[in-house]
């Protein structure tokens, strides 16, 4: 059985339950509003994805298509090319 992490943003410690009454308390509409309330998604950004993700969850957001998922999202593709056969 896989535990469930304690945390979606690791840099100021912010869980899910937190992320979602933000949301919903002030009909916040994308992961910087949530960052405005929460600080999630201010520091490193790592997280930003999974709080897009909870937006998608709540239906606030579009749920992201398999095709438009960028496996390394902070690399632009010309920077992968050369190591790419
Ligand atoms: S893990 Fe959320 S900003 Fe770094």
């Amino acid at each position: 059985m896989r535990d469930t992490p304690r945390y979606v943003c690791y840099c100021f410690e912010v869980d899910k339950a937190t992320i979602v009454s933000a949301i919903k308390q002030h009909d916040l509409r994308d992961e910087d509003e949530i960052g405005s309330y929460t600080r999630a998604g201010c520091g490193c950004g790592t997280c930003k994805p999974d709080l897009r993700a909870i937006l998608a969850e709540l239906g606030v957001l579009p749920v992201p298509r398999a095709s438009n998922l960028k496996p390394f999202p902070w690399l632009d593709p010309e920077e992968l090319e050369p190591f790419i056969d």
